[in-house]
């Protein structure tokens, strides 16, 4: 590639095309990756879909935020699905097929129109960033001779346990045909002691191993190998044995997370303001965090699923049940689409929508990096989300995991059984058992949690400072795209 000046004979800096897949949790975690590379200088195209464009527009100033990076652009694209088509539940998952075969042949159509998105400041692309479950951009990148770093926005132990799909099929570990949910599968090197079929990535849950969602799992994640580096939102404090088995596969691995932390610390290192990136698709109700300004410190539990998780009216009823019995504050964000079926607002149990008033408050979206960081929260009832995860993590956090599906089942196992920082309720709905969980996580074993959570926050925090892992990770990652154009 040629060292391209500019019209003061400066050289130009790397341009990096970064491809998020359109859904909430995988855009704020690259838009992160995103502001990082731009404090160092990096010129950045961010492909966004049209769907997620406007609703970041609408709902957040990021688009402000970036113009101060002269080197970044927004460019967008569609997602192949109709304006309405639901991106939550299992329906989320179609956002594959589409992208492939709608937007991947107009992308190419658009990189070749636009002369790889170069201009008389910017070179064309020299380095594709693409979400790990892009399978088109190595296809893409092999074709037009461009690197390829995946970015995967899962954990590296869910991450493995896809990999071990191959070998987990070879030993019959897959498939319900006799096989216990509770049987330990021994196929996962690094999990052998207490990974259960039970925790295994819910797309694992086949009963014939030719199951289109298991061989989508395996054959994306395996695919990995086909770039010539990966980077994990992760830290190798939390990870290392695991990271060690995937770097057997994948020798460029860059662990550089908690992304929203680091990007935090980097902000703070450059510049004044290092507000948190506020990446949402829906209006961030702010108004909680004076509730929460009100209530006792470690009192209140925050409660959400995410972005994708639907759950049916009589599960709604049961956590409100739990949560109203185990006798703590809570504050729970309820998505306009969270309860399954067309009229949800009419769906709303009655005493949701009453509320208990003093001790809890409902919001449709919130600021949740600003709210697991208030003192007043002690507890996280969570679907175990990667970013939900990792922002509890960083936060000190404990959780009670409800995981909805896919890589989540295995985080909320890591959760409870490896760094033992919460409970695991996977597979369970009962009021009863919600109780009996904020009960053991808010009282009875309290201070055991809180210690646990506080020593991985400061593991985090150390990874991301200067000298620390993820931070060493990131600057090599940089000298590493860097070392793209000489
Ligand atoms: C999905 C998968 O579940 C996740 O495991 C995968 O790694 C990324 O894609 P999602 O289900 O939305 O994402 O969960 P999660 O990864 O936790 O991301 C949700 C994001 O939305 C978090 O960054 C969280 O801070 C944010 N959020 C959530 C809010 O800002 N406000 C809310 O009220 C709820």
């Amino acid at each position: 590639m040629k060292n391209l000046m500019d019209s003061q004979g400066a050289k130009l800096p790397p341009h990096v095309l970064i491809f998020p897949v359109p859904i909430q949790g995988h855009v704020k975690s690259m838009l992160n990756l995103a502001e990082m590379l731009c404090l160092s200088g990096l010129d950045i195209t961010f492909m966004v879909s049209d769907f997620s464009h406007s609703r970041l527009l609408k709902h957040t100033t990021v688009v402000s935020r970036f113009k101060q990076y002269p080197g970044f652009c927004f460019q967008s694209i569609t997602d192949g699905l109709p304006d309405d088509h639901p991106r939550t539940g299992e329906q989320v998952l179609d956002i594959l097929p589409s992208t492939k075969n709608i937007t991947a042949p107009l992308f190419k159509q658009m990189m070749i129109e636009k002369n790889l998105f170069a201009s008389e400041t910017r070179r064309p692309i020299t380095c594709i960033i693409a979400d790990g479950v892009l399978t088109f951009a190595a296809d893409l990148a092999e074709e037009k001779g461009i690197p390829l770093i995946y970015f995967r926005t899962i954990s590296a132990c869910s991450f493995w346990a896809y990999f071990c799909i191959p070998e987990l099929i070879e030993a019959g570990e897959i498939s319900f045909e006799g096989i216990g949910m509770d049987q330990i599968v021994k196929s996962v090197p690094g999990m052998e002691g207490f990974l259960r079929f039970r925790d295994l990535p819910s797309f694992c849950r086949v009963k014939d191993i030719n199951d289109p969602k298991l061989q989508m799992a395996e054959s994306v994640t395996r695919q990995t190998t086909r770039a010539q580096a990966a980077i994990f939102n992760t830290f190798e404090d939390l990870e290392r044995p695991i990271l060690s088995h995937i770097r057997k596969h994948i020798t460029n691995l860059f662990t550089i997370g908690p992304n929203h932390s680091h990007l935090k610390l980097r902000l703070t290192e450059t510049k004044a303001d290092n507000s948190v990136l506020s990446g949402s698709f829906w209006a961030e109700d702010r108004n909680c965090l004076d509730w929460l300004n009100a209530q006792p410190p470690k009192s209140v539990i925050y409660v959400s699923f995410g972005s994708i998780t639907v759950v049916t009216r009589e599960q709604i009823l049961e956590f409100w049940h739990g949560l109203v019995n185990g006798g703590q504050r809570f504050l729970w964000v309820m998505r306009p689409d969270t309860i399954l079926g067309e009229d949800w607002k009419n769906q709303t149990p009655l005493e949701l929508e009453e509320g208990t008033k003093a001790r809890d408050y409902m919001v449709e979206w919130a600021p949740q990096e600003e709210v697991l960081n208030h003192e007043a929260v002690g507890g996280f009832l969570t679907h175990s989300g990667w970013n939900s995860t990792l922002e509890s993590i960083v936060a000190g956090v404990p959780m009670i995991c409800w995981p909805y599906f896919g890589d989540q089942t295995i985080h909320s196992r890591f959760v409870s059984d490896v760094w033992k920082i919460g409970l695991d309720m996977k597979d369970t709905c009962d009021r009863k058992i919600i109780e009996r969980a904020v009960r053991e996580l808010m009282e009875e074993r309290k201070d055991e949690f809180l210690g646990r959570s506080e020593n991985m926050a400061k593991l985090a925090r150390e990874a991301v400072s200067e000298g620390g892992s993820s931070y060493r990770n990131l600057d090599a990652l940089i000298d590493y795209i860097k070392s793209m154009i000489i």
